[in-house]
């Protein structure tokens, strides 16, 4: 998607070899144009999929899993990572490993939200080792439904998730893949055009 590569190549900010900071428009302030324009792409190429469910990790995965959702006419389940007050319902659970914090956190959602009837869609801001989606698609396995495909804002292309997730046979939409942050500049992938 170009104008979020434009917008990355703009604001973004090579931390490291491996973490870029979007701070400005993905996970600190958010640019709704943008996010919009990101949910019609996800809506756009999982039009003919039969969405029933988009199904996000909070709290950076919100802004573009709501955007896709309300341009497919869907809601959006978000998955909770730390025990609410409030999330007291029959759960599914799944533990997320994550190779960048070095921790582990147990997602959940209400079995109230997907059912073994849904078709969904998962949406994140990031895809690096693929933790989070697998987390992520344990819980819909535990639910009995489908899952139609992933949506990513920005893939780490250089880190395994992607790959990993497409042979598995999964359908894998990244809307800007990054082949490398070395020596401080985003290098994106060339999109193989169908
Ligand atoms: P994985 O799920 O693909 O295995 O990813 P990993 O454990 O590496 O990611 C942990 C957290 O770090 C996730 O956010 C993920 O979105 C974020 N992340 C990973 N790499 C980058 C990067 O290069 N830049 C930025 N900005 N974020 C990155 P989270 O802890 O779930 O937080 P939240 O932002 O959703 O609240
Ligand atoms: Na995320
Ligand atoms: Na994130």
């Amino acid at each position: 998607m170009e104008e979020l590569k434009q917008k990355i190549s703009q604001e973004g900010k090579v931390l490291s070899e491996s973490v870029l900071k979007v701070d400005s428009f993905l996970n600190h302030q958010i640019d709704p144009v943008l996010m919009q324009k990101i949910g019609e792409e996800f809506a756009t190429r999982f039009t003919k999929a039969g969405i029933t469910k988009v199904l996000t990790l909070e709290s950076s995965g919100i802004a573009p899993a709501v955007m896709t959702a309300l341009q497919l006419g869907v809601t959006t389940v978000i998955a909770r990572k730390r025990k609410s007050l409030t999330l007291i319902d029959d759960l599914y659970s799944a533990e997320v490993h994550s190779f960048t914090k070095q921790e582990t956190s147990e997602i959940s959602i209400s079995k109230d939200y997907i059912t073994s009837k849904d078709n969904v869609l998962i949406i994140d801001d990031f895809l690096a080792n693929g933790q989070a989606a697998l987390g992520l698609m344990d819980i819909v396995k535990q639910s009995g439904a489908k899952v139609a495909g992933i949506g990513i804002v920005i893939e780490k292309g250089f880190q395994p998730g992607g790959n990993q997730l497409r042979e598995r046979g999964i359908q894998v939409e990244s809307l800007a893949i990054i082949e490398s942050l070395n020596g401080g500049k985003v290098k994106f992938k060339e999109e193989v055009s169908i």
